[in-house]
């Protein structure tokens, strides 16, 4: 039907004529000539209608927004001061011959290029929003992303498997979404929270080396960086150590950054300990652009008398730590209340901070709401370790060592970017030596954290019965600019060892046998020694996009609350399909309209 695509018609093809085929973006009449931009998949050209075409200005008359037009034209150069240089068909417009309407469309909801849409009116109706030249981009960006990621793998000896969507339930940590099941009254599949034991049993099926980009389904609470369906990156290898497969997997990612952005990430990736970025950044994940670090103060305030920091000092698991901002001392009292407001989200008490205005005169260059309660001495000591100097400000977390790390990490991540503290620049790491478990303080018992076939550290098999909050693990987890984009681990390939991390977790024989016999038996049967990663490619194309949610790299995402805008899914549906699944509810559902 055409000759060129809208966006790529340019100076080469200057006298020449084209036929393209595309929406009209806008339409302008400039009082006897009508301007559209025509839009396709490649951009925007101007086609130019003159009344002296008669039955083509006619045409044109007619066009609206979003019409679908072919159009046949010669090209020529737009007249003196008329360039777009935003353009690359900017030099040049399409002077039309013929204009046929190859089909009208209804008046659009919104304007594609309406810069303050909200984000429902858009997934209402998805199909105009994804015309959109920055969705266009996106989705195409997602699909190079996943092209470089097969070839890159295709390279290196893997091969694509796919594992079942209906299964039994994989302990990712999050719900399940359920399937009823019509064959068996009472029975149900699990949508899988990720191929994990699948992959794992394609290494004892000796395939040595598997890759799978696989939809994964959580019932979480969702945000920014969360979907209920979501993308993996899921890969799994045979006879490599943790060094190895983190090796391989950062290869690939230099890969994907160095073909798709143009961009050189650093080689090696940094590396840290879990400890060491709980002590210095109070996250797991931190944003290494932020230039701030957190002081260390719970020995100190050990001998003080300040009930609130005294009390988190001496506390079990308590932790006082400050965070030095340099030109903090600039901060006006309502900011310090803004901040003040925000740590309480993590479950802070308050935020006690410092203001250092001049050194020199000692105590009497400080200013603070807590100077009063901290002798001199412990003061000198903060201010000596924190570095700070004058017009610096100290903020204080003191508390359970989670909340001050939850609070303060949180809040190092924004005050760096308000306050210009941040570099602008790719910064990934590597977190490592993970503890096997965390407490879970509500159920008392141990949870894993990163999932119950993570092998335990070399030496730490002895500590999963007598000290298993000191056992560390083989999992490593990989961070770009402050979001976890993938995790993996070296699994346990024997079955003795993966049976004492069941009892670690209190999962009873009878019931590992339940849920997980299948994986027991077939690490009976010669499993090799293996590990794997998955990344969320959602997260990593939304980095690489700059977008600020998942959902803007996603073609038909859910709202926050999970629902589709567009489909309305979730949806009530017939009696008699509940009938067939043997479904009675316990309470007839309001048919709601959703809207996010
Ligand atoms: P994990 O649970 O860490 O590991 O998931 C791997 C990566 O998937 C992404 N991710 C998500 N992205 C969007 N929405 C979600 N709800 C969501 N949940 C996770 C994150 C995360 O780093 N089976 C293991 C991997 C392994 O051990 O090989 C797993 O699923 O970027
Ligand atoms: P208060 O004695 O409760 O008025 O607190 C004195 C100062 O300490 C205020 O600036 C509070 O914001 C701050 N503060 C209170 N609890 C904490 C805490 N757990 N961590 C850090 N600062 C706190």
């Amino acid at each position: 039907m055409r000759t060129h695509h809208c966006g790529e018609v340019n100076r080469d093809h200057l006298g020449r004529v084209v036929t393209l085929c595309g929406w009209a973006h806008r339409r302008r009449d400039h009082g006897g000539v009508i301007f559209i931009d025509l839009r396709d998949r490649a951009g925007l050209v101007q086609v130019v209608c003159d009344p002296g075409q008669a039955e083509t200005f006619r045409t044109a008359e007619t066009i609206r927004s979003e019409f679908v037009l072919k159009v046949v034209g010669s090209v020529r150069p737009r007249p003196e001061g008329t360039v777009n240089p935003n353009l690359p068909s900017g030099e040049v417009e399409v002077v039309a011959a013929e204009i046929e309407i190859l089909n009208p469309s209804a008046t659009p909801p919104f304007l594609l290029d309406d810069e303050q849409l909200s984000e429902n009116v858009r997934l209402a109706h998805r199909y105009l929003d994804l015309r959109r030249p920055v969705m266009q981009a996106n989705l195409k960006l997602r699909y190079r992303v996943a092209k470089t990621v097969r070839d890159y793998l295709d390279r290196h000896g893997f091969i694509e498997i796919e594992t079942p969507m209906l299964t039994r339930s994989t302990p990712e940590g999050a719900r399940d979404y359920l399937v009823p099941s019509r064959v068996h009254p009472g029975h149900f599949y699990a949508l899988p929270q990720s191929p994990q034991l699948f992959k794992q049993l394609l290494m004892v099926s000796g395939f040595d080396r598997y890759f799978q980009i696989a939809k994964c389904f959580r019932d979480e609470d969702l945000r920014a960086d969360r979907q209920p369906e979501f993308t993996q990156v899921d890969m799994e290898v045979s006879f490599m150590d943790e060094a190895a497969i983190m090796g391989l997997a950062e290869e690939m990612l230099r890969e994907v950054f160095q073909r798709v952005l143009d961009v050189e990430l650093p080689q090696p990736f940094p590396r840290l300990s879990y400890a060491e970025a709980m002590a210095r950044y109070g996250s797991d994940k931190p944003d290494l652009r932020v230039a701030l670090e957190l002081t260390e103060l719970t020995d100190l305030m050990r001998e003080v008398e300040f009930k609130v920091f005294r009390e988190a000092a001496d506390m079990k698991e308590g932790r006082v730590a400050a965070l030095r901002v340099p030109g903090g001392g600039a901060l006006s009292r309502k900011e310090i209340d803004e901040y003040t407001e925000f740590v309480k989200i993590y479950g802070a008490k308050g935020l006690a901070y410092i203001k250092v205005n001049e050194l020199a005169k000692g105590m009497a260059g400080l200013q603070s709401p807590i100077l009063k309660f901290l002798p001199e001495a412990a003061v000198l000591r903060v201010i000596e370790r924190t570095g700070a100097s004058d017009g610096d400000l100290i903020f204080f977390g003191a508390d359970k060592a989670k909340i001050v790390n939850d609070a303060l990490g949180a809040l190092r991540a924004k005050v760096g970017h308000e306050r210009g503290l941040a570099v602008n620049e790719w910064k990934p790491l590597w977190v490592v030596e993970f503890p096997m478990f965390e407490y879970d303080e509500g159920n008392q018992r141990w949870q894993a954290l990163h999932h119950p076939f993570t092998s335990p550290a070399d030496g730490h098999e002895e500590l999963l019965q007598g000290d298993p909050g000191k056992a560390l693990s083989k999992a490593y987890d990989l961070v770009l600019n402050g979001w976890e984009v993938g995790g993996g681990s070296v699994r346990i390939h024997r079955q003795e060892v993966q049976s004492k991390v069941f009892e670690a977790l209190r999962i009873g024989a009878e019931e590992a046998r339940e849920k997980f016999g299948f994986l027991l038996d077939a690490l009976q049967y010669g499993a090799p020694p293996h590990g794997g990663l998955a990344f969320g490619l959602d997260r990593l194309v939304a980095l690489m996009a700059g977008a600020e949610s998942i959902r803007d790299v996603i073609a038909f995402p859910k709202t926050q609350r999970a629902n589709d805008l567009m489909t309305q899914a979730p949806n009530v549906v017939d009696e008699a399909q509940l009938r067939e699944l043997h479904i009675r509810l316990r309470q007839s559902p309001v048919r709601e309209v959703s809207q996010g």
